[in-house]
């Protein structure tokens, strides 16, 4: 007959260990759930970017207006005008019609400092 305390014990064991598996992936991420949220996520919110894209380890970035930011750094084109520099970057977060004039993406009113810290967040 199988130790029931051993049995008990190891659901127990089964149970923590899904709970903190949820806890890594849940959304959102730990780290917010601890108070260490990057400046860089409260921006792309303030700004509205996480209404229109998909930011991973953003909570609630869904928005699927604009082209998810999953894979962004891999890309060689912004909005298919701009090379994907850092540079090219900051330059469409700041003024996207300046480069694409018929872009649906809008002019934000962001600062070029702060679209940097985005930058350095996006391209770490
Ligand atoms: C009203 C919706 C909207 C808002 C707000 C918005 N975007 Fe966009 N964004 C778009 C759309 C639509 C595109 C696709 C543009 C295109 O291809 O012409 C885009 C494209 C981009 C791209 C290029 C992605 C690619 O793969 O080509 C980046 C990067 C980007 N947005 C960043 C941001 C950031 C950062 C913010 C916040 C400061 C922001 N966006 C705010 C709608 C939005």
């Amino acid at each position: 007959m199988p130790n029931r305390r051993l049995i008990g014990s190891a659901v127990v064991l089964v149970v923590l260990l899904a709970g903190a598996a949820v806890a890594l992936t849940a959304d959102p991420p730990l780290g917010e759930l601890l108070g260490e949220t990057p400046r860089a996520h409260e921006l792309m919110r303030r700004y509205g970017c996480a209404g229109c894209h998909e930011i991973p380890g953003v909570a609630a970035a869904r928005g699927q207006v604009g082209p998810s930011f999953e894979g962004l750094t891999g890309r060689i084109y912004l909005g298919g005008v701009v090379r994907n520099t850092r540079e090219g970057l900051v330059n469409w977060i700041v003024d996207p019609r300046a480069l694409a004039p018929h872009t649906a993406m809008p002019t934000t009113g962001i600062s070029r400092e702060e679209a940097q810290e985005i930058v350095d967040y996006l391209h770490r």
